[in-house]
């Protein structure tokens, strides 16, 4: 029997690595887990009674496109938080988390060919892995373009080759990114949007952690193309309740975009996709309609990165992030540091290199480690402070 090649290149999952590198030595420690972006703060407390509420609705079949309540909901939140008015029906589809969508969305909206030639995809590197497992069930070139500190974390598309964007059909970009925490301004929105313009590819715009953030807001690619006036299928936004509310076993988010792009996704998910069930609808309906349990969840972020920078205070190379709640720490390798920390503290947190891929000769994410904040104020202090001692002092 023949199997696919086209998954064949792709690298063991970061945690699964992680395992491997880690669970034959004994941890030096209680152990801390710092490796996994599951948020751990509390979840609203709307979840139980709502569900409760609508439980028999489980009877149901959920409508592919979600609950008109819920879309309404969703484009009442993109109205609020970037004043970009979306008709609810044809602009918003709400997603199963927004893994699945960066993955789908792909299906539905990557061309086959791009002026007669295979399509690129690009990719910041390092990156959230979906990206490049999309690209490859396309038939599409991933481009890995690096995200390091010499671009600010973000990567530089406007300095490749011509006949690189020339055959671009998508490219994927994360602010606040994952690993990194960095935060893509206005200026790098348009720029990367006039970019899109110009060579005519669409931007999937991953801004998951888009709630989590120190003082202001980051904007947003949606209302930049929107200022900008960019043609409305120029960007696909992606978001979820997994960050904001602290609802990652929920799986609900949401594409948001042009009707063109939408009606494609809404299409492919007809025959293909998994609905949310209809009580989660409304649980996640209730979760874009109130802004206090997010608000409350971000000041403990905020918190925890005043605790990191007093920590890491003059460490060279220590970049305070701008969002998210990862850290990415400079080492001199990634995966000897995690494993020194392990066998010393029992923390476990990621070598930057599972998150990236090497492309000419470099894994940009091998001198990092990625050490997310998710446990609470003091048990992060505590731990940072033994993962300074551990890899720094
Ligand atoms: C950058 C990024 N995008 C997307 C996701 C997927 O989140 P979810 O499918 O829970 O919405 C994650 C989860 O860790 C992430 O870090």
């Amino acid at each position: 029997m023949a199997f696919p090649e086209r998954f064949s290149g792709l690298p063991e999952y970061a945690f699964p690595r992680l395992r491997t590198l880690l669970d034959a030595h004994p941890p030096g420690g209680p152990v801390t887990h710092m490796s996994i972006g599951e948020p751990r703060h509390a979840q609203p407390d709307f979840v139980g009674p709502v569900i409760a509420e609508n439980v028999a609705d489980f009877g149901r079949y959920p409508p592919n496109d979600g609950t008109p309540e819920l879309q309404s909901a969703i484009a009442g939140w993109v109205q609020r938080r970037y004043r970009v008015a979306l008709d609810p029906e044809r602009q918003i589809l709400p997603l199963n988390g927004t893994r699945e969508g960066l993955f789908n969305a792909a299906i539905a909206l990557c061309p086959e060919q791009v002026r007669g030639q295979k399509p690129v995809v690009l990719i910041p590197n390092p990156f959230y892995q979906v990206y490049a497992v999309a690209a490859a069930a396309v038939g599409a070139e991933p481009v890995f373009v690096p995200a390091d500190r010499e671009t600010g974390f973000l990567p530089d598309f406007s300095a490749l080759p011509r006949d690189v964007l020339g055959r671009t059909a998508i490219a994927y970009l994360c602010s606040p990114s994952n690993p990194q925490g960095a935060v893509a301004d206005r200026d790098y929105w348009a720029g990367l949007i006039a970019l899109a313009e110009k060579h005519d590819f669409q931007i999937f715009a991953d801004e998951c952690y888009s709630e989590i953030y120190r003082d202001a807001p980051p904007p947003g690619a949606l209302e930049v193309a929107h200022e900008g006036q960019a043609g409305p299928e120029r960007v696909v936004i992606f978001h979820s309740l997994s960050k904001r509310s602290n609802l990652p076993g929920l799986r609900s988010g949401f594409a948001a975009g042009g009707p063109e792009s939408l009606a494609r996704m809404k299409r492919l998910r007809a025959y293909a996709g998994a609905p949310l069930p209809l009580p989660l609808q409304r649980v996640a309906e209730r979760a874009w309609a109130d802004e206090a349990h997010v608000a409350a969840s971000r000041a403990l972020y905020q918190e925890k990165y005043a605790i990191a920078d007093a920590v890491f205070a003059g460490l060279p190379g220590y970049f305070p992030p701008e969002g998210g709640f990862f850290l990415w720490l400079p080492v001199e390798d990634g995966e000897a540091a995690a494993l020194k920390l392990w066998r010393e503290t029992g923390i476990r947190v990621l070598p930057g290199a599972y998150l990236a891929r090497e492309a000419g000769g470099v894994n940009p994410g091998k001198r990092f480690i990625r050490v997310a904040l998710v446990a609470t104020a003091d048990e992060t202090r505590a731990a940072l402070s033994r993962l300074r001692a551990c890899l720094y002092d």
